[in-house]
């Protein structure tokens, strides 16, 4: 996959040599460029944002360097129409299933706005090259995309074939089949007089799948009834089923 990020401040995206996001640019698996919006900019003080038309507070970012650096690297994928990932507390929430969704795509652009966000008008320019989607990461404004970037990145890279290295690992997290994930324990199997729930050390495998599956809908249940609304009934424990 081709990822191209642009911001106008790209040191911010240094994390992303990091780690398992790292790795995976050295592996050749994720091809990552990070772009600075000052360089498409023309006059001597490379100006990127203008006052807003209508008033208001804030400024607003100025839509020639954005498509000068949009038109730089859409295409640069491998042809088919690169998906433009506009990060905004205005967009379609960011969720585990678009994660999946995205690492199918071929080139990902994700455009980092600041201040009071990018004219409008480059938004709609940008539907004749990419297919655009504005994603917020959560009900909160953040100072710019790039920590939503940063995010969307770690959690979208990770589904790639190869980075993660046992994939099993990706099947029973958080959000993978529509719950929280179970809590989890390692040794010693007794620490600070608390010990480790007797069913994981019995080796009864089918006693600890349930066990577990039984752990998921009740943390579910306490810490995000709102999953549930959505989760099929019938992939619970029959004990849970209508509880
Ligand atoms: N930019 C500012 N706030 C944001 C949010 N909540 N999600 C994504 N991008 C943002």
């Amino acid at each position: 996959m081709r990822i191209d990020v642009v911001s106008i401040f790209p040191e911010y995206l240094a994390p992303l040599e990091l780690s398992l996001i790292g790795k995976a640019r050295q592996d050749g698996l994720l091809d990552l460029h990070v772009h600075d919006l000052r360089a498409f900019t023309t006059d001597r003080h490379r100006t990127v944002d203008d006052t807003p038309y209508g008033g208001g507070a804030g400024m607003v970012m100025k839509a020639e360097p954005w498509a000068q650096a949009l038109a730089s690297v859409a295409g640069e994928g491998s042809g088919t129409k690169p998906v433009l990932i506009v990060p905004s507390p205005a967009g379609e929430r960011f969720t585990q299933a678009l994660a999946y969704e995205l690492a199918e795509e071929e080139q990902l652009v994700f455009a980092c706005g600041r201040y009071e966000g990018i004219d409008e008008r480059v938004i709609e320019w940008a539907a004749e090259h990419f297919t655009v989607r504005p994603v917020s990461l959560g009900d909160y404004v953040l100072n710019g995309g790039e920590v939503a970037v940063l995010a969307m990145v770690e959690a979208i890279g990770r589904l790639l074939p190869g980075v993660v290295g046992n994939p099993e690992s990706l099947v029973e997290e958080s959000h993978s089949d529509g719950l929280l994930e179970y809590p989890v324990y390692t040794k010693p199997s007794v620490w600070r007089d608390r010990e480790v729930p007797a069913v994981l050390l019995s080796g009864n495998h089918g006693k600890i799948a349930q066990w577990r599956r039984h752990q998921q809908y009740r943390r579910t249940a306490e810490r995000r009834p709102d999953l549930l609304e959505t989760f099929d009934a019938g992939k619970l424990p029959r004990a849970d089923r209508t509880a």
